[in-house]
């Protein structure tokens, strides 16, 4: 049994074995967080996936009969949340569903059932006995239906999805597993999946303003309670939102005969020498989500992909259609590749780039075959268009990078 605040219990599921979590990669596997407040009238927030369904029963019953609930607050459909609503509602079958006016659309699509909803909507206030919980509808955050339930005399966040991570343990709180740890996992977290509602996140943060918060308790990982960590995460959700960046370079490819991971290399040599900060990652061996985590920070992604029957290899469609989909906006963007007999392809590289939100810093660089000394020096020219970018010293260095 853990108690996160005076009758206020954490009722989750942890999912050590989870490493797939709809195209995201979780090697650390995560928890579906719901919470149990002992009031009056007995309220639980979320739910978990239908298969934890027996440990969230087991963790209620330890704390009190479930049959007793009276609410069970829905803020997000999202199956990982809502799935063992209906089991939860064959033991306490007069409970109410809280959700959004979303919320019970679909809810009503997900699972066909007519139950007993309370709709509510941003400022709408639901009193549980000794406490107020108010709501926020978050819509975007990352679905049309997503709402926070704020516990006025707990001063405690319940906002789903958001600010979650992507993380199993037996520790509850991120002040006990390290922050740096858990900055790490919010930052993949948002960047696979709230990344691309920057807008909409920035609508919420503005509408928590004014909220005193001294514990944030997301859906998703560990719980935020310590007043620096909260304010950290606040203020990354804010950056992000914005779609800040560093001045730093994520390089991406795929390869089929090494050239194109030589102008990648070669590339990441020039920038390195520069003493940018670079990231150099081949397709086939690291994760789109772990790239996209990198992406987050940085101000320039240069992709590179040879051409295979007039298209870029698959590994490449894969982690271009993602891109696309995640648009990480404010973003410069450079293309790069090895070919044989046709340059095709690589309009397809540059128009999902620019689809993507980002804005190529100059034509691509496309080498017949195999490149030879001089082509490879010659892509120092786009990394004196970086440094331009980044408003360093305009002239380029001169030499050999390996001797800098
Ligand atoms: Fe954790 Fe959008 O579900």
């Amino acid at each position: 049994m853990l108690k996160i605040a005076e009758n206020i219990y954490w009722t989750g599921y942890i999912d050590w074995n989870l490493r797939n979590f709809h195209g995201y990669s979780t090697p650390s596997g995560s928890t579906y967080n719901a919470y149990l407040i002992l009031d009056e009238q007995p309220t639980l927030i979320d739910t978990v996936k239908h298969y934890g369904f027996e440990e969230i029963l087991y963790r209620i019953k330890e704390i009190i009969d479930p049959s007793k609930i009276k609410y069970i607050i829905s803020n997000h459909t999202e199956m990982d949340h809502s799935g063992s609503i209906e089991k939860l509602l064959s033991i306490c079958p007069n409970a109410q569903i809280v959700c959004s006016p979303k919320g019970e659309e679909g809810l009503k699509r997900h699972f066909k059932k007519n139950w007993n909803f309370k709709v509510v909507n941003s400022g709408n206030t639901l009193n549980i006995g000794r406490r107020n919980l108010k709501f926020f509808l978050m819509p975007m955050v990352h679905w049309p239906d997503s709402m926070a339930t704020y516990s006025i005399e707990d001063n405690i966040l319940f906002p789903n999805d958001a600010f979650g991570q992507h993380y199993a343990s037996s520790e509850r709180f991120a002040d006990e597993v390290g922050i740096d740890v858990v900055v790490k996992e919010a930052t993949k977290y948002y960047a696979n999946i709230v990344m691309p509602y920057g807008g909409q996140v920035l609508k919420a943060l503005e509408a928590l303003k004014d909220v005193k918060i001294d514990m944030i308790c997301p859906s998703h990982g560990l719980i935020w309670r310590k007043k620096e960590d909260i304010e950290k995460i606040l203020s990354l959700y804010k950056k992000w939102a914005n779609y800040e960046t560093g001045k730093s370079i994520v390089i991406v490819y795929d390869t089929m005969w090494h050239s194109t991971e030589m102008i990648a290399q070669t590339l990441y040599e020039f920038i390195d020498c520069e003493n940018i900060p670079v990231k150099l990652y081949n397709l086939q061996n690291t994760h789109i989500s772990d790239i996209i985590a990198e992406i987050i920070s940085a101000k320039v992604v240069m992709v590179g992909s040879p051409i295979l029957n007039n298209k870029v290899l698959p590994n490449m469609g894969a982690f271009l259609t993602y891109l696309k989909g995640l648009k990480p906006k404010n973003r410069y963007a450079f293309t790069f590749g090895s070919y044989g007999w046709a340059k095709v392809g690589f309009k397809e590289l540059e128009d999902s780039l620019k689809e993507a939100g980002m804005e190529l810093i100059s034509e691509g660089r496309y080498l017949n075959y195999v490149p030879d000394d001089t082509e490879l020096e010659g892509l120092k020219d786009i990394v004196g268009k970086i440094k331009n970018l980044f408003e360093m010293k305009p002239a380029f260095f001169q030499g050999n990078p390996q001797e800098k």
